[in-house]
């Protein structure tokens, strides 16, 4: 079992964006996928919801009680609500294999991710090592100034920058269809799958065996 926290305690940051599209690519590969929602506002298990019988399966789960990981599942990724703090965030850090950071470009994002950064490298779980954090940046236009302050920000924050993802209407509309992008067409798709390549990479490498 391999799970996946992914934190941001700044409001719209893309944890259920990137939490949704993740689980959809585990399943994509045949793999046992658990989309565990700690968020009362239940946005990933509402994605779930309208997710079409055709695509592959993503068992959903309330993360908000004590077992917000599943035991039987090849991937268990959790998506966490809006100002986690405190003992609920030290708890869901401890459980996950991996803790992964959206983060926006503006500086107030920026600013609102700071103080996260720190708690989390404090973390008792960070700090042995049993836990791996990383970042990824999103909605992310390159050319732009704010992108590159971003980058010298994020390279400075001591934990690994798992690439950036573009600012795409494609992220909207398969969000509305209970779709992840790597559902979608190559055609369609093709120029933000490869964005997510890095990061991918990183977890199928350090994960342990899936069937
Ligand atoms: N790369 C992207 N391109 C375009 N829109 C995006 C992208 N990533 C996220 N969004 C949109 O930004 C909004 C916020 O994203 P999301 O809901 O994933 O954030 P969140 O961190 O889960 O928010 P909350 O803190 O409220 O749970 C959503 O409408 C989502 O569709
Ligand atoms: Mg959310």
């Amino acid at each position: 079992m391999n799970s996946i926290l992914i934190a941001n305690p700044k409001g719209g940051s893309g944890k259920t964006t990137l939490a949704t599209n993740l689980s959809g690519y585990f399943a994509k590969r045949g793999q046992h996928v658990v989309l565990s929602d700690m968020d009362r506002q239940k946005s990933s298990l509402n994605w779930l919801e309208r997710r079409p019988d055709n695509l592959p399966i993503i068992h959903g789960l309330d993360g908000r009680g004590k077992h917000s990981n599943s035991l039987s599942a090849d991937w268990t990724i959790i998506d966490s609500p809006a100002g986690i703090h405190g003992e609920k965030l030290s708890e869901a850090v401890k459980k996950a294999d991996w803790v992964i950071v959206p983060m926006q470009s503006s500086t107030f994002d920026i600013g609102a991710t700071e103080d996260f950064l720190k708690i989390l490298s404090d973390e008792k779980a960070v700090r042995k090592e049993r836990t791996f954090v990383a970042m990824i940046g999103m909605r992310i236009d390159s050319r732009t100034k704010a992108a590159s302050k971003l980058q010298s920000y994020l390279e400075e924050s001591g934990f690994p920058v798992m690439g950036h993802l573009r600012d795409a209407q494609i992220y909207v509309q398969a969000a509305e269809q209970g779709a992840s992008i790597f559902d979608l067409s190559p055609s369609r798709a093709s120029k933000d799958v490869q964005q997510w390549s890095m990061l991918l990479h990183w977890l199928v490498s350090a994960s342990r065996e899936v069937k």
